[in-house]
């Protein structure tokens, strides 16, 4: 994967107060089909790579056990199955890629890679698989789970669901299809098998009661960001969906994925990351950080604490008045919830022994949720300084994932219409879609 990639990441178009705000739609709201395709339009008139999609299908109700902060809010909720959006957006776009969140905890196998290999074939070969192991105890209530499986685990059965998934993908192969009118044979059932897969998770007899679609294999992204979730990511993965943000955490990632995917014989320079970053991008520096001040706005403290609390799977209303994050750390970790997100964050730059008030804490959980903590704000000649450093001490493989915090179309119309000019003015991107799928033009 050589050269910059860019990414947007549409997973909160309307969330978090997006939706009130001057600069969202008037008139449409969330989920008329016309306000995504209008964004697909403009992200590949940019020549965005990707658009992307995560995921999660539980309303955040680890604060204080309750949805209550996130319905009221709309935290996090609602989210659609994106699905059948990508399909309408694909029709009015040629090049541009989509990025579809499945979780391998709670889907089956032959489902999803049956589904994504029709949305494959619905797009012209311009879709990819993000795979997750969630974290989220709401969703996997909504899957018949009354917790999830301990974190290893979590792991072994994305590793099996993908196996079954290429095994699946590989079973009806282009040259088996013979299509002859004359004879009427459609297909030479000596290059179509089942797989019989019998495993500790999964039993699959296949084959795929599909046709081969234009990539054949989906794009794969993975984003488990701890050392099990690397070495994970490090066996299927075309491109992996990392934190930004602190510069020393994205080296970290980045060695530890490249011992990884040494030890699985891949190249190294063939995997690239895209970095979660969220953008606020102005005409001028100034007018970037007022926009970005008005962030603070949209957010409740009720919000900050669901929002939060969802994400950690943690209940963090409990905190008490004053304590050492290594203490949080260790409560956390015995309530089986990752202590990644804010808490690692804070954990990184202070180290465990720091003290903090709880209105502290929540000072923080504001920057952190509002993503205001990791935002890059700025004139585009001023990110694009911050990206091409960035990019250059982080392997010069793989690109951004971008976000706002901003309303929407107004956030990513900024981005797409300042930022990424400035960025392709600068030869830091290719000058055109090089290819027609996305596995060409990610070249992966
Ligand atoms: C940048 C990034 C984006 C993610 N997006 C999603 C998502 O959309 N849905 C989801 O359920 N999990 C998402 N995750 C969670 C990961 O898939 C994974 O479950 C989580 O990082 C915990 O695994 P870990 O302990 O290996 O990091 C994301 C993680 C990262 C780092």
């Amino acid at each position: 994967m050589t050269g910059m990639h860019l990414a947007f990441d549409l997973s909160f178009t309307h969330t978090e107060g997006r939706w009130a705000r001057a600069g969202s739609w008037v008139g449409r709201t969330f989920p008329d089909v016309r306000m995504f395709q209008e964004i697909a339009v403009t992200a590949e008139r940019a020549g965005i790579d990707m658009l992307f999609f995560g995921d999660g299908s539980g309303i955040p109700d680890t604060w204080r056990g309750s949805i209550e902060p996130a319905v009221e809010w709309g935290v996090q909720w609602p989210r659609q199955d994106m699905s059948p959006f990508i399909a309408a957006m694909s029709a009015v776009t040629s090049r541009i890629g989509f990025g579809l969140t499945y979780s391998s905890t709670f889907m089956h196998p032959f489902y999803v890679a049956r589904l994504l290999n029709s949305l494959d074939h619905v797009t012209g070969g311009r879709i990819a698989f993000n795979v997750v192991a969630s974290t989220r105890s709401a969703d996997a209530a909504n899957y018949g789970f009354e917790e999830l499986l301990e974190h290893g685990l979590r792991y072994e059965r994305m590793e099996e669901f993908i196996d079954v998934c290429q095994r699946l993908w590989d079973s009806v192969p282009p040259e088996a299809i013979v299509m002859d009118r004359d004879s009427g044979r459609f297909a030479d059932p000596a290059l179509v098998s089942p797989i019989d897969h019998d495993g500790d998770f999964f039993r699959v007899k296949g084959p795929l009661s599909s046709m081969p679609s234009p990539q054949r294999h989906p794009v794969l992204v993975q984003a488990g960001n701890s050392p099990r979730g690397i070495a994970t990511s490090a066996k299927f993965a075309d491109v992996i969906f990392g934190f930004g943000g602190a510069v020393a955490g994205q080296q970290r990632h980045r060695r530890m994925l490249d011992e990884a995917l040494a030890a699985e014989g891949r190249d190294p320079a063939s995997v690239g990351i895209l970095w979660a970053t969220q953008v606020i991008v102005g005409r001028t520096a100034e007018e970037a950080r007022t926009r970005r001040a008005e962030v603070l706005e949209f957010w409740s403290e009720e919000a900050v604490g669901a929002y939060l609390s969802h994400n950690a799977g943690y209940d963090f209303s409990g905190v008490p008045e004053r304590f050492a994050l290594g203490e949080l750390v260790a409560q956390m970790q015995a309530a089986n919830s990752t202590p990644a997100g804010l808490v690692g964050r804070l954990v990184d730059e202070y180290g465990v022994d720091h003290q903090l008030t709880r209105a502290e804490f929540f000072e923080h959980g504001w920057r952190s949720a509002t993503g205001l903590d990791h935002t890059v704000c700025g004139s585009p000649a001023e990110i694009a300084d911050a990206l091409e450093e960035n990019f250059a001490a982080t392997g010069s493989r793989g690109g951004y994932m971008f976000s706002t915090p901003l309303p929407t179309p107004s956030g990513l119309d900024d981005i797409a219409e300042l930022l990424v000019p400035e960025l392709r003015r600068r030869g830091a991107l290719a000058p055109s879609y090089p290819g027609a799928t996305l596995r060409e033009n990610l070249r992966v």
